[in-house]
């Protein structure tokens, strides 16, 4: 499938706007430095200069979100693949979590079956191309079927949760990294004293249904690291400031009731303009260390909606967010991994919704991840790569390059629900 449709930017037009960044006056010097290696050499990130080889050299995880659908699977395993999308992503990911595939409304076609043709696929070429998967998600407030409103009440609903979270997560078990068990649970504006968000799932089993799903998961695939993913909880504002305060006493009740988690997600959909990340933030996962939780960066990509200017403006003040988070938040040595939501702008939700909070005034295309439409990298992909160089990880790893020659089939597709024992050799 070819990645670049009449509605993206011609490779023409993006080199256009590399040269004139830069050139651009008032940019940083490193910015104007990455700009430069990028329109004077297209190979110098791949390889060892790939995102995933300097996440592995430096004890990190870098990954991305994907659509298996897009997935050259077969070309990949045996070597043949020449689509863009499918080599790009095993070439710059150690780690990848499904955009969509592995969310209730994608695997629950009905109450009573499953569906994981895409899960399995995304599993399939993780294992070869050496990659570790999260587990996105097993249960939140979206994305649940219809036939759910119809079918779920207060006396099924445990099992109907207890039953997905065994079979999505028995079927990969000693397979996924890390789960986000439960996902955007706290939601203060709702007005309950704990700040729990009234989901359906509240609705139907009260606060217990956050037990109930990480002592499940925990039995179902004890190798994984139970997360807590939470998104709005990272700039200084009133609102995540209290949100933050929120997921805290979350966490510390799961700690004091012995609920097994051992993650926390920050979601990371941040925006160029407006107030950024601080202190607030970098207390929180001092925090969650004391707690001896693991922290991730889960969702990251950077919107400019708000933003005037052409691309050329979007990329240097894209790639500023990148440098500033990244760059204050990796320095925390219980972050262990950054995934961004999406590897390139032509896949990216933000430039598939047409919701308010996407859609920039000028109809521009956004440019919110390390690559563009045409596959070539951003400035973004070289302050991420820069602020992986100066991480801090709690563990150093030697440094693993992606597989060469053949990739070897680790993970073997499997028909039925069940357990399989073998992990990937040698993963990244
Ligand atoms: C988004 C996907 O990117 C979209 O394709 C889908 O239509 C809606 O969900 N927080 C999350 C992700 O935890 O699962 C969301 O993903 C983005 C916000």
């Amino acid at each position: 499938m070819s990645l670049v449709s009449a509605k993206l930017l011609t490779r023409r037009q993006v080199s256009k706007a590399a040269l004139g960044m830069a050139a651009a006056a008032g940019l940083p010097k490193w910015l104007r430095a990455a700009q430069n290696a990028m329109s004077q050499s297209g190979t110098n990130t791949v390889g060892p200069d790939s995102l995933r080889a300097h996440a592995a050299a430096h004890g990190l995880l870098y990954g991305a979100a994907v659509v298996p659908e897009l997935l050259d699977v077969d070309g990949f395993a045996s070597g043949t693949t020449s689509d863009p999308y499918t080599r790009l992503v095993a070439e710059q990911a150690n780690i990848l979590v499904a955009e969509n595939a592995m969310k209730w409304h994608r695997l629950r076609p009905t109450a009573t079956t499953f569906d994981f043709t895409q899960a399995d696929k995304l599993m399939r070429f993780a294992g070869l191309a050496g990659q570790r998967v999260r587990g996105h998600n097993l249960c939140w407030h979206e994305s649940i079927p219809a036939w759910f409103k119809t079918t779920a009440t207060k006396d099924n609903a445990k099992q109907l949760l207890v039953n997905h979270i065994q079979t999505v997560a028995g079927r990969y078990r000693g397979r996924i990294h890390s789960w986000d068990v439960v996902n955007e649970a706290v939601n203060p504006k709702d007005g309950r004293g704990d700040g729990l968000r009234k989901s359906p799932w509240m609705e139907l089993l009260g606060p217990e249904y956050l037990e109930i799903a990480y002592t499940t998961a925990a039995q179902a695939d004890p190798d994984a690291k139970l997360t807590y993913n939470e998104y709005g909880i990272e700039l200084d504002t009133p609102e995540d400031s209290a949100k933050r305060a929120f997921v805290l006493m979350l966490l510390r009740r799961f700690k004091a009731r012995g609920i097994p988690i051992h993650a926390v997600g920050i979601q990371s959909h941040l925006q160029a303009n407006g107030p950024q990340p601080g202190a607030g933030l970098v207390a929180f996962i001092r925090e969650t260390r004391a707690m001896g939780l693991e922290a991730y960066v889960t969702e990251m990509d950077v919107n400019t909606h708000k933003l005037q200017g052409g691309p050329e403006l979007q990329d240097a003040a894209v790639a500023e967010v990148y440098k500033n988070y990244l760059g204050r938040v990796l320095a925390e040595p219980n972050v262990l991994a950054a995934l961004t939501w999406g590897i390139t702008s032509a896949h990216s939700w933000i430039n598939q919704s047409k919701e308010p909070w996407s859609v920039r005034p000028d109809g521009a295309r956004q440019r919110p991840l390390p690559f563009d439409d045409n596959l070539q990298p951003t400035p973004a992909f070289f302050a991420l790569r820069n602020a992986i160089d100066t991480a801090k990880p709690l563990t150093a790893q030697p440094l693993a390059a992606p597989p060469a020659g053949k990739p070897q089939d680790l993970y073997k597709p499997f028909a039925v629900p069940g357990s399989p024992t073998t992990k990937p050799q040698g993963a990244s």
